[in-house]
């Protein structure tokens, strides 16, 4: 893995932008996966403030949650379109389907479409508790898109996106760790003081599928943009 430190989440997002940048000017992205959360808004923010075009590039995003439509304002598909797709549009952008109540046909339809649009580049964020996607700590190594329950952690962390805790989504539909790590290029980011423990872990840790992120060091292209605060526990 290659280590980036940088100063804050705009220094962070100008790395990942470039990055992203080559890949479409030397014609090596015809597919990047998606990620949502706090930390890619500052990368979406800046393409979405350049001239990229990317009408070209199919997108595949990580995750979505079971049992709310992409019209309601917490879903993955309304951020996404919200941050990036109005603004931005892409060739064609997947999104799990989180009201399809069948798994086995959520699954299925999804690695289909990561067979046929393999991922030139994935762009991550990381849970405090070493989460990539929605592959909660003890996912599988060999794991593809899924139903997942989510942890107590994540249900906390997430739930200052809604009224009250109840309302955030116990479920999520997400791609495997075995998906992401088929990507030819990771681009993972991390910024604030949450994630130190995790990125510490990550670097300086063994590889183990109770800290799922640390599959990524079973990968030969992975570059890790982190700000200083999630740097701060790192001991070199
Ligand atoms: C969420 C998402 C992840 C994201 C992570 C961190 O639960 N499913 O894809 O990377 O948690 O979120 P944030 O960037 O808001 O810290």
């Amino acid at each position: 893995m290659e280590l980036y430190i940088v100063k804050d989440n705009i220094e962070g997002a100008q790395k990942g932008y470039e990055v992203i940048k080559a890949a479409l000017e030397s014609n090596t992205l015809k597919t990047i996966g998606l990620a949502t959360g706090s930390t890619p808004l500052t990368l979406y923010d800046r393409i979405v403030n350049s001239d990229l075009d990317f009408s070209n590039v199919t997108s595949v995003n990580l995750d979505e949650y079971v049992g709310i439509p992409g019209t309601h304002p917490q879903s993955y598909r309304y951020f996404m379109n919200e941050n990036l797709f109005n603004a931005k549009p892409f060739k064609q952008s997947f999104v799990p389907d989180g009201m399809n109540a069948d798994e086995a046909a959520v699954s299925k339809e999804y690695e289909a479409i990561i067979e046929a649009n393999p991922l030139d580049i994935q762009v991550l964020g990381i849970g405090s508790n070493g989460h990539i996607g929605f592959n909660e700590p003890g996912s599988s190594f060999d794991s593809i898109t899924r139903k997942v329950a989510l942890t107590k952690e994540t249900i906390e962390a997430n739930s200052r996106f809604f009224e009250t805790i109840d309302e955030v989504p116990k479920y999520a539909y997400s791609m495997g760790i075995k998906d992401i790590l088929g990507a030819k290029k990771i681009l993972l980011f991390a910024y604030g003081a949450s994630k130190a423990d995790a990125i510490q872990r990550l670097f300086e840790g063994e590889v183990t599928e109770a800290l799922p992120a640390s599959a990524l060091k079973n990968h030969k292209n992975v570059i890790v943009i982190v700000d200083e605060a999630a740097a701060s526990k790192l001991s070199k």
